[in-house]
């Protein structure tokens, strides 16, 4: 009996070696932390439970047949993050660096099956050199078999990625379809063809970094939602991320106690929008200042900064807030804020998470290159997702909503639950100066002074549209409120929604504009 014991004891040990203990100081040498010390971090103590430790794979070609490590290259098990249900996957880069083989897939898959069965989050760390070379093509199949699960599970659980080391090739195409990126500066790279390939193709020198680090996909391709300085950082984000989300698309995101007298009107807010419609200001503020605690959890932080998305509680209750930010670009719509913002709000009523708008957009870019790269086509996904989403939705007019971006953003006709607006807001088809020259361009062309007489029909026109009343008046808003009645409001309204039921036609799937 001891013995059979002692076997198990010593077979875990080895187990948990992966790659051995070289490997392990290599991996540290890199500035990583191992597969193992990863899900430590992450996970509440003592709470992950591995399965599948035992696994080998069954190759033999290329001296495989004489290199066997129990788990081959990626640790499977179930853990809780703040007492909370999650399925985790830790790719061990000491083991063949991490690469994914057919023994390694289906051991992924599985879990992703459990998970979906039992309705939990699945979180992978990727560390890992891709399909394992010496496999060919069933290591193609097992990531085939990983990429459908994540498509089928795109909506059910939320699904979250971790960036901790080379994701490249075909391999990007399993983090790219899961809900959130994280990346780490310095030692996570992720690229469908590595700088060898670039420089032969187009002869670009471009180092790992550039093509392809956290830094890049977080500015540049939007492709990161988050880059942290560190491991540690990553993965303490990774646990925030998950406190406002639910377990599954049934489930809701769970809620913090809140004492609603504990409701106080917070005169900073009213100190905010400028006397000048056209001078910035940070939307970042407004937002703080109405959510609990004045903690916003920003996604996105650093692509298309001209919209804000992001988790806040309001009222205890996990919301996701988009915002248009009139510091920068003058808040305007283009192409890549539409698709953030449009990608953001289909999460949030994949997941039953209700979203809080706040508005102040002078409309859509012009010119060539947005109009050449489409910004019909991914304006309209922005448009599309509001029109589609059946959660809880409110908005707040801050400032500006003109033209088309007024229709987009959780607008009434689009099935805005609440749409409020301050006083300072003007509601208009475009901004008063462009809009007199085009509906006075006659008068104004035959008076004997044209710029005063634009002037004068500027200011005219300023006096009768540029404020919410005309929309308040037709039951486009439901109340023009005072910047410090926001956060009451707010909050009183999403109780209400709280039973809010809403459903679209029945149909096999949207056709979203891609
Ligand atoms: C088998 C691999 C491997 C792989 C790394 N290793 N990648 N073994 N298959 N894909 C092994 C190495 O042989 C080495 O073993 C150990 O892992 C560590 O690798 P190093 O090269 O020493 O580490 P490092 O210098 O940090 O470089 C990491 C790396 C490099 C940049 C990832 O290993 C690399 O370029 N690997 C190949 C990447 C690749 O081309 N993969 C296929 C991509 S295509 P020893 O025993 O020497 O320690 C793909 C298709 C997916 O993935 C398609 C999906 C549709």
């Amino acid at each position: 009996m001891q013995d059979k014991l002692k076997e198990l004891i010593d077979k875990r040990e080895k187990a948990k070696l992966g790659g051995g203990t070289a490997k392990i100081d290599a991996q540290h040498q890199k500035g990583k932390l191992t597969a193992r010390e990863r899900i430590e971090l992450l996970a509440d103590e003592n709470s992950f439970e591995e399965v599948d430790m035992f696994v080998k794979h069954r190759s033999i070609e290329f001296g495989l047949d004489n290199q066997h490590y129990p788990g081959d290259g990626v640790i499977t098990g179930f853990a809780k993050i703040d007492g909370r249900p999650v399925a985790l996957f830790s790719q061990d880069f000491t083991v063949f660096g991490g690469s994914l083989s057919e023994t390694n897939a289906e051991k992924i898959v599985k879990l992703m099956d459990q998970a979906m069965r039992v309705g939990i989050p699945v979180i992978g760390l990727n560390d890992s050199g891709g399909a394992r070379i010496q496999e060919g093509v069933m290591s193609l199949g097992g990531y085939a078999d990983i990429f459908l699960r994540n498509t089928l599970a795109s909506g059910v659980v939320p699904q979250i990625s971790v960036i901790l080391g080379p994701c490249a090739g075909g391999a990007v195409y399993s983090p790219a379809i899961t809900d959130f990126i994280f990346m780490v500066k310095n030692t996570s790279y992720m690229f469908v063809t590595g700088p060898n390939v670039v420089k032969t193709v187009t002869h670009e020198d471009v180092s790992f970094e550039d093509l392809g680090g956290a830094e890049t996909h977080a500015i540049k391709s939007g492709v990161a939602h988050f880059a942290f300085d560190s491991e540690i950082e990553t993965l303490l984000n990774v646990r925030s991320l998950m406190g406002f989300l639910p377990l599954n698309f049934m489930d809701r995101a769970p809620e913090k106690e809140f004492d609603i007298s504990s409701i106080v009107k917070d005169e900073r807010i009213d100190k905010i929008i400028p006397d000048s419609p056209n001078k910035p200001y940070d939307m970042k503020e407004i937002i703080r200042l109405v959510v609990d605690g004045e903690n916003f959890f920003e996604v996105h932080q650093d692509y298309a900064e001209n919209i804000i998305v992001g988790f806040a509680r309001v009222g205890g209750m996990p919301v996701g807030v988009v915002a248009n930010q009139p510091s920068v670009l003058a808040g305007v719509l283009d192409i890549n804020a539409s698709v953030k913002g449009a990608r953001f709000v289909r999460f949030c009523d994949a997941f039953n998470i209700p979203l809080l708008v706040f508005e102040d957009v002078p409309g859509f870019l012009p010119g060539t290159e947005q109009e050449w790269n489409g910004i019909i086509r991914h304006g309209s996904k922005l448009l599309y997702a509001f029109c589609e989403a059946t959660v809880p939705k409110i908005t707040v007019i801050t400032r500006k909503a003109y033209g088309g971006a007024y229709d987009v953003m959780n607008s009434k006709h689009i099935r805005g639950d609440f749409n409020f607006a301050w006083p300072t807001a003007e509601i208009a088809v475009m901004g008063p100066k462009g809009a007199v020259e085009i509906i006075f361009k006659k008068e104004i062309a035959k008076a004997s002074d044209p710029d005063a007489e634009l002037t004068k029909k500027t200011d005219e026109y300023i006096a009768k549209f540029a404020n919410p009343y005309i929309a308040a008046e037709r039951g486009f808003l439901d109340d023009v409120i005072m910047p410090d009645e926001t956060r009451g409001r707010i909050i009183s309204c999403f109780q209400l929604l709280k039973t809010k039921v809403d459903k679209n036609p029945r149909k096999k799937h949207g056709n979203i504009p891609l």
